[in-house]
Formats: structure tokens, sequence, C-alpha cells
């Protein structure tokens, strides 16, 4: 079959690098693409939430399958366009109806949907500009650190974590009152805060059963040991090896199972991928967020180590015939370092060139941020390239990457060489 997947970054160049391996995938498509994914793939340059433009190319290359990379044709409801459209709705599209997306889309529907299914989560209460000074009392019943919430998607910057009172309350009063992240932050959700270790769970579902993916962490903040500002991640480390099967257990029983049984039970059109956020406080686990697609880039991770067919996985949370599918899992460890302009995640230079690409040996270079000029490839983002190297274990995994990136080369690239330091 024809395959559309939408996005441009290291996810989406890690989704066509495995779906082009499949038997099942005859032309493959990415709309707009990189300069990794042409190598393999047709690069079909339009906007993602342009909803009139997907159909135009689905229609145009007889697409049967569209996987969704990024959260925001999820929310924007691309799922129900495709299932009201006569000439589309058979096209297998493998991401959430907008209600479903609403997870991501929503930090308040997160949480009350957690409340509703009992699914251990931080306690939590949401304010809006009218409730403002309910809200700054809320904050005065609790103990600091402060978590403040915008409500909306913002790409990926609407958290705030406050050490002193009268910042968190200033703050929140720029959130729902200044527009601090415009539309996202007209409501706030203020959360108790949750001390411990983070990791991601990734579920495929077809809103029935479900498949459990690898376990990945990732490394959001931009400075080695964990400082400085948040990133959209810079390396990520799959299995995660402080989730033994004992932990696993209890994400399963007390997270995954209630939160496939809640959409269905909400009778959600539900068939893609659930990410969740989850912190371990003392050997429990509790979520911190859904996201409603797969990481970057964790996926980098995540699905070279998935030994199934991709394509038949897809398929089967589509037809909702997941129950009767098996996954296998390749034993081996995955990491990832992504290599960043200088500047990011604040202003960085685009279009420097990048060299060394074709002496990577033993790793897969995904590429984020590139686009081709002429015949050479260069930058194009803050999150440039995610070097991938599959190894017995994560440390030996680890060094095959940074072998590589030794390799690699351009104007002001910059990376974490602290990548699994913590674990
Ligand atoms: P989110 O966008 O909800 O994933 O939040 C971004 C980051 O903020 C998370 O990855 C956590 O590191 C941190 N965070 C969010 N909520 C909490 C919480 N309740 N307690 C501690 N840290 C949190
Ligand atoms: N790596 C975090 C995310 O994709 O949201």
């Amino acid at each position: 079959m024809n395959i559309l997947i939408l996005g441009s970054g290291g996810r989406e160049h890690a989704f066509a690098h495995s779906i082009s391996k499949s038997e099942r995938c005859q032309k493959l498509f990415v709309a707009p693409g990189n300069a990794g994914t042409v190598d393999i793939a047709t690069n079909i340059p339009i906007d993602v939430t342009d909803f009139k433009a997907v159909k135009a190319i689905v229609l145009e290359q007889n697409i049967e399958m569209v996987v969704v990379g990024p959260e925001d044709p999820l929310v924007q409801g691309i799922s129900d366009f495709f299932r009201e459209d006569e000439a589309l709705k058979e096209v297998m599209l493998i991401g959430p109806s907008k209600r479903g997306a609403l997870l991501e889309g929503s930090k308040e529907r997160a949480k009350e949907f957690m409340s509703q299914h009992n699914i251990p989560t931080a306690s939590y209460a949401s304010f809006t500009k009218e409730s403002l000074a309910a809200g700054k009392e809320f904050l005065e019943t609790l103990e600091p650190p402060y978590v403040l919430k915008a409500d909306g998607l913002a790409a990926g910057k609407g958290v705030l974590i406050l050490d002193d009172l009268a910042t968190a309350k200033k703050e929140l009063e720029n959130m729902l009152s200044h527009s601090k992240f415009g539309a996202a932050s007209e409501k706030v959700v203020i959360e108790e805060f949750l001390d411990g270790i983070e990791l991601s769970v990734f579920v495929l579902t077809d809103g029935k059963n479900y498949k459990i993916l690898p376990t990945a962490k990732d490394y959001k903040r931009i400075g080695e040991g964990d400082k400085g500002l948040n990133t959209g991640g810079m390396g990520a480390v799959s299995p995660v090896p402080f989730a033994d099967p004992t932990f696993l257990q209890k994400i399963e029983d007390r997270i995954v199972q209630p939160t496939v049984a809640g959409l269905r039970e909400e009778d959600i059109d539900y068939r893609g991928f659930i990410f969740i956020g989850l912190i371990k406080v003392n050997d429990e686990p509790y979520v911190i967020e859904y996201n409603v697609r797969m990481g970057d880039p964790e996926t980098e991770v995540v699905l070279p180590r998935i030994k199934t067919d991709l394509v038949t996985l897809l398929e089967a949370a589509y037809q909702q015939t997941l129950a009767t599918c098996e996954m296998t899992i390749d034993n081996r460890a995955a990491t990832t370092v992504m290599l960043v302009s200088g500047g990011y995640p604040e202003a960085y230079e685009k279009g420097k060139e990048i060299k060394g690409l074709e002496k990577v040996q033993d790793s897969i270079v995904f590429h984020a941020g590139t686009r081709k000029e002429a015949d050479n490839v260069v930058t194009n983002g803050g999150r440039v390239l995610a070097v991938t190297s599959l190894a017995a274990d994560f440390r030996s995994a680890l060094k095959k990457s940074y072998q590589n990136i030794e390799q690699l080369h351009f104007d002001r690239m910059y990376y974490r060489t602290d990548i699994g330091f913590d674990l």
C-alpha cells in the first residue's frame, strides 16, 4: 500500500525508516519531510494542518494509510476530518479523534479523565482569569515548588516550576491575565509537585486493546547534568533500566489498562499512540502528562527496537485487531544523541552545511531539522540530527553514538555528552 507520514522531524524520519523496510509498503511519502526522509520517501511540501492539501495528496497518490507525527493536526481534528469525508473515510489514519486528542490538547481535560478513571496523578485545581484570586489562595495552601501549567498547547513551553510563592502568584497572573502563553493559558492547572525520576511509556491502541511499546527516557534540558532551559529533547535511552518488571506491571495495571478502558467507556475513537509521561515516586508510578502521539526523540530509540513489521501493527490498530497481533522487541538497548544548533533553544541560525554524514558506521542518523540545498545537506532547525545506536547495553550504545558524532560537523554544533548520566 501507499503510505503518507505527516511531519518533518526526527520522529517522522524514524517512522519512515521503519515503514520503508516493510514489504507492505509500496510508495512512501512524507509531508513535509526533511533531507533524511527524501532518501527513502518522496517529500511533499505541505503544511500538516492544511487538511485540504493533505486530502489532495491522499487522493492523487492513492494513499491507504496516513501516520500523523505531531499533535497539532490531531488536536485540530484531522482524524474526524478523514472519517467524515466520503472520499477519505476508508483511509487508515493512525491517530486519535479530536476528543481523544484533547488528552494532550487540554491539561484540565487530562486531569479530569485521570480522576474519573482513578489513574494516579498529582492533585490539582484549575483556574481562569475570573478565579485568579482563588488561584493565588490555592497556591498558599501548597508547599513549594509550585507547578503551573497552561491548559492548552504551548509548544512544550507551557509548564512553569517555581520555588517561590510570590513569583508563582505573579506568573499565575501573567498566564491568566496577560496571556503569557496566548490562548493556551486562558486556563491554568496548578498541581502538587511530585519529586521523583521520570520515564515514558508508549502505547499503541486500537481503542479496545493495546500493545505496550518499549519504555524510554528523554533528556529535556539543554545543559549537562540536566541544567538550563527545556528543549524538545536532547537524547534518549530505551529501555529505562530502573523500570523493572514489577514497576512495569504497576504501570500496566494502574495506568495503561485504566486509560484504555476509560477511552472505551467514554466511547472515544482512539486508534493511535498514547505517550504517557510518568514519574516514579517511592516506587509508585504517577502520570505527569498524556501526549497523543509518539515522542521526539523517544521514537528514535523506540521504533528501532520493534522487530515486528510496523505497518502490520499500525493496520491492526486501525482495524481494531491488535489483540490478535504479536509484537517482538529487540533485547538490545537503543540510545540517541541529538545534535543541535548553537543557541538553541533560544535564537539560532539555519542553513549551515552538515559534513561527515557518509562517514557514520553502525549508527542510524535520523534527520530532525535538515534540508537539501543543491547537493548539500544543511541545518534547518534547532534540533538537527539524532544519532541512534543499538548495542547490548545502553552504555555501549552511547559509545557508538558518541564515536560517530566525532565524524559529524556543522558550524556551532552542540550536543550533550552526558546522556544516560543518571541511570
Ligand atoms: P509536561 O509538559 O506536563 O510534561 O511538564 C513538563 C515537565 O515539567 C515534566 O516533564 C516534568 O519534568 C515537570 N513536571 C510537570 N508536572 C510536574 C509535577 N506535578 N511535579 C513535578 N514535575 C512536574
Ligand atoms: N520528547 C518529548 C516530547 O516529544 O514531547
